[in-house]
C-alpha cells in the first residue's frame, strides 16, 4: 500500500474531523475519562484550521483515505507540531514519524529555530516516540493542582524532576 502525503484541502474537511474524534478519543482513554472533548470533538478541527498561527497542514493518504494529518504552528523563529494524529488501526507503521520528518523539515526550510511539541505527560508512546525523533530538550514544565475537591481522576505516580516525585 502506497502512501502519499500533500497539503491539507477543504475536501479533507470530513477525514480530518474524524481524525480529531480519535485524538480525542485517545486522550479520553488514557485518562479514563469519556468526557474529555465534550459531545463535538471533531469541530475542535475547524476551529484549529482558524488559528493565526497555523503555518500548514499536511495529510496522509492511502489508498484514497486520508488516515492522519499534522499541523505546524509557526510564530517568528518559534514553531510547534500540534496536532498529530494517526488513524488508530494504521498505528505503529512508521506514519507518524513520516509526517513528522516532514514537519520538522519544513521548519527549518522556513527559519524555525526552536520547535516544539507538548504531548501530555500521560502520553507515554507518544512520548517515546518524540524522544526518538530527536525532541530531547525540555522547555516550560506545565504544573498544576487539581483545586476540585470531587474530582476523582486517577493519577499515576512515577516522575521525577529536579529531584522531587510528580503524578500525572
Ligand atoms: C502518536 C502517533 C501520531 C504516532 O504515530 P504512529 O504512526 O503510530 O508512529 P510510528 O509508527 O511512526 O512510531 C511508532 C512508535 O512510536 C511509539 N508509539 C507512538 N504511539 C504509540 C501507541 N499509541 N502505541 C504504541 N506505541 C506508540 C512506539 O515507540 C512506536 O514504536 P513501535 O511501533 O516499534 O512500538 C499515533 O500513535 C497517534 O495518532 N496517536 C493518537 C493521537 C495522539 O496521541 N497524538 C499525539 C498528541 S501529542
Amino acid at each position: 500500500m502506497t502512501l502519499t502525503v500533500r497539503q491539507y484541502a477543504p475536501s479533507d474537511l470530513e477525514a480530518c474531523r474524524d481524525l480529531w474524534r480519535e485524538l480525542t478519543q485517545r486522550h479520553r482513554d488514557i485518562y479514563d475519562d469519556q468526557i474529555i472533548g465534550g459531545d463535538n470533538p471533531h469541530l475542535a478541527f475547524d476551529d484549529h484550521l482558524e488559528k493565526p498561527d497555523r503555518a500548514d497542514t499536511w495529510v496522509a493518504e492511502q489508498d484514497g483515505q486520508v488516515v492522519a494529518f499534522v499541523s505546524l504552528l509557526a510564530d517568528g523563529d518559534e514553531g510547534e507540531i500540534d496536532p498529530i494524529v494517526v488513524r488508530s488501526d494504521l498505528r505503529s507503521q512508521g506514519i507518524g514519524t513520516r509526517l513528522l520528518r516532514l514537519t520538522i523539515d519544513e521548519a527549518r526550510r522556513r527559519g524555525v529555530r526552536s520547535l516544539s511539541i507538548r504531548p501530555v505527560a500521560r502520553n507515554v508512546e507518544a512520548i517515546a516516540l518524540y524522544h526518538e525523533i530527536g525532541f530531547r530538550t525540555l522547555g516550560h514544565i506545565d504544573m498544576f493542582m487539581v483545586l476540585d475537591a470531587d474530582s476523582d481522576r486517577d493519577w499515576k505516580p512515577g516522575i521525577e524532576l529536579h529531584g522531587r516525585d510528580y503524578r500525572y
